[in-house]
């Protein structure tokens, strides 16, 4: 197994660059209703042209609220996830032992952090939002499959948020200052949490055999058709959220669209821009020789 990483080098940059939920949240921090919240490469509602743009926006919000808690939702296995894979080597290492700890603790500060900006969202906007769930349901069914299929989940999950602040938030001038502070800072531990995850990865396959390896990549497709499922059925809410929001009534042919729209903007947020990254293909390459060629066939449905 290659290691391009070290825990020492992780943990000495956690302790470094730390930030605090009420840094971000609360008080005089506030979400800005006459703004988008998400970048529209991730919302994709300014292609819903026949909307006002009065009404985009009111979907991109709808958007927003969504990632907040999706995030909270994925957090919410990744944290005991975490914690299981580093409990065995708890006399081990120290710098492992504790960046792992470390990372569990930043999990458990970004499940409050979306959580806050969630009841910051619900107070302002108006109507409330309905979400999938519930969360310990749907990580019960996630945690079920192989700890190597789950970890490279995991491993997708913080590649994918670098991705999204990079490549779509961090130039975008027209979002809320808040919410883009939200994912910049989030972006910022996460960095580190796909170093700890690459590790983690590398680390549980090591123990497994090359059947397990090939395994853990079918289950890990298996765990994302799984999401998909929900995050059709997210779509479907978010097009009742909207309705309910602007009082505007969608024929049964806009709602298809909007659905539609909408469930392939949540399929490359959660799955293809994860599943696409090319960290996240060399990592599942090394895990199973042939898994990037194989991951690259599936990711075009999600883009
Ligand atoms: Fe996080
Ligand atoms: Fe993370």
């Amino acid at each position: 197994m290659h290691q391009q990483y070290s825990y020492e080098e992780v943990l000495s940059a956690a302790e470094r660059f730390a930030w605090r939920v009420e840094d971000l949240i609360g008080g005089e921090r506030r979400l800005d209703f006459s703004k988008p919240f998400l970048p529209d490469s991730l919302a994709r509602t300014e292609g819903m042209v026949w909307l006002t743009p009065g009404q985009r926006r009111v979907a991109n919000q709808i958007r927003g609220a969504g990632y907040l808690h999706m995030f909270g939702l994925v957090e919410e296995f990744i944290l005991p996830f975490v914690l299981d894979h580093v409990r065995p080597h708890l006399n081990h290492d120290d710098c492992r032992v504790r960046s792992f700890l470390s990372f569990a603790a930043e999990e458990a500060k970004h499940i409050q952090l979306f959580r806050r900006f969630r009841e910051e969202f619900d107070g302002g906007f108006g109507t409330a939002c309905g979400m999938i769930g519930p969360s310990d349901a749907i990580g019960r069914k996630v945690l079920s499959h192989h700890p190597l299929a789950v970890s490279l989940l995991v491993l997708h999950i913080e590649w994918m948020t670098q991705r999204h602040f990079l490549d779509s938030v961090q130039d975008d001038e027209t979002l809320d200052p808040q919410f883009k502070s939200l994912l910049r800072h989030h972006w910022m531990e996460e960095v580190r949490h796909a170093k700890l995850d690459t590790l983690m990865a590398e680390a549980i396959a090591a123990e497994c055999s090359a059947k397990e390896r090939e395994d853990s990549v079918r289950g890990y497709l298996e765990i994302g058709a799984f999401l998909d499922g929900g995050l059709r059925t997210q779509a479907e809410l978010d097009a009742d959220s909207f309705t309910k929001a602007t009082g505007r009534s969608l024929s049964a042919t806009e709602r298809d669209m909007f659905v539609a729209a909408t469930h392939q903007a949540l399929r490359w947020t959660f799955i293809g821009s994860g599943m696409s990254h090319a960290n996240f293909l060399a990592t599942a390459d090394r895990v199973h020789p042939g898994a990037a060629a194989q991951l690259k066939t599936v990711v075009p449905a999600f883009c």
